[in-house]
């Protein structure tokens, strides 16, 4: 009997291919199920694995032979499918943002925990040589003390995008729009990079989209260490700029471009380069798509090892905090101090 780990991949739209395909190529992993809706979707690409198309995610949870389901669903469906997963003893892989507030987010994480089943959050942007240098340089002293962090995302959607979708840009099945969607990737690399954020003030407008949530945000952050800095998240910048990171610390400055350094001027600190094995990987051709391979293949080592994921779901709490305050100061127009993980 092989003792490779089944996984299931539950929603196949825009992201769910993505896992399909790392799982196909991880090591000591097999794609038993595709699950969707849609036999459009569901069914070529499980035919493509040599998998089984189901519709129904509540058979997915009955089957022995899966040990892990990728939950790739609109965001408000997240805390179900993972209860059901993790309430049949299944480990749970949940794409960004993990829901659609901190009390459902927080609910996920418990009904994990009270299972004893592994959850991991999706942010693949992490892994990628750019961030996680820029990660290091922060964290291992050679920026020094931060002075100024920014995050400018501008990037393009069209309404086709929103509309036809049944659930984007919408407060009740998406928690928000450009910022919890598309922002959030930025807003979890400035809290990983540059520390907790403890106080915002901002904006989240509609400017271009017939949606009811943001297309256009822009944010002043104070973070917890002193620095401050901007967080600007867009799906109404035609066309998509490339997204940037500015780091500026006491020693030098660090710009990220697409997640590639575009500026390092850090003092006495020579950048270095990825190394080749790093290149090869899977994924690594599609820039931050190999963080999908790499997340889906820790789960494969973390069963093994029993250890944790490297990202766990609590990672994606403090993200979720800043996003949350932003929007809330939108809404009450006043600044607003940041809900940190260990209250939530
Ligand atoms: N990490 C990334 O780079 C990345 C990229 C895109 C999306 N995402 C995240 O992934 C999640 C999915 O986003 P998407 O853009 O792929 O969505 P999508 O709308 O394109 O796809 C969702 C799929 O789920 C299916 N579905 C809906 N309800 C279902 C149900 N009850 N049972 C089975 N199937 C069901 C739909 O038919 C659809 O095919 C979101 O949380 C999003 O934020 C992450």
């Amino acid at each position: 009997m092989s003792d490779n780990v089944g996984f299931a991949v539950v929603g196949v739209g825009l992201v769910g291919p993505t896992h399909a395909r790392f799982i196909h190529a991880a090591e000591g992993a097999e794609l038993k199920v595709i699950c969707d809706l849609r036999e459009d979707r569901g069914k070529p690409l499980a035919e493509k694995y040599g998998a089984e198309w189901l519709t129904d995610f509540r058979e997915v949870m009955k089957r022995p032979d899966i040990q892990v389901v990728n939950i790739c669903l609109p965001t408000a469906l997240h805390l179900e499918v993972a209860t059901a997963a993790a309430e049949a003893g299944k480990h749970v892989i949940v794409e960004k943002p993990i829901e659609l507030n901190l009390d459902r987010a927080s609910k996920l994480i418990a009904v994990c925990r009270r299972n004893g089943v592994k959850l991991a959050s999706i942010f693949n942007r992490r892994f990628v040589f750019g961030t996680r240098r820029a990660h290091d340089a922060v964290h291992n002293g050679e920026l020094g003390r931060l002075v100024v962090a920014d995050m400018f995302f501008k990037s393009w959607r069209t309404q086709e995008y929103y509309t036809e979708s049944g659930w984007r840009g919408t407060w009740g099945k998406e928690g928000g729009a450009s910022l919890i969607n598309q922002g959030v990737h930025g807003v979890d690399l400035m809290t990983w990079i540059a520390g907790p954020v403890k106080r915002v003030q901002g904006y989240a407008r509609h400017l271009r989209h017939d949606i009811e949530a943001d297309d256009t945000t822009i944010a002043v952050c104070e973070y917890e260490s002193g620095a401050l800095g901007v967080i600007e998240s867009t799906t109404s910048v035609y066309p998509r700029q490339p997204d940037r990171i500015e780091l500026n610390g006491e020693k030098g400055t660090i710009v990220i471009e697409d997640y590639k350094i575009a500026k390092w001027e850090v003092d006495g600190v020579e950048l270095g380069e990825p190394s080749a094995a790093e290149l090869a990987r899977p994924g690594a051709d599609r820039g931050t798509a190999v963080g999908h391979f790499l997340q889906i293949q820790d789960m494969v080592y973390a069963i093994r090892e029993r250890r944790d994921p490297v990202i766990k779901g609590e990672d994606a709490l403090p993200s979720l905090a800043v996003i949350q305050a932003i929007y809330e100061a939108e809404r009450t127009g006043q600044p607003v101090e940041v809900r940190q993980p260990a209250t939530v």
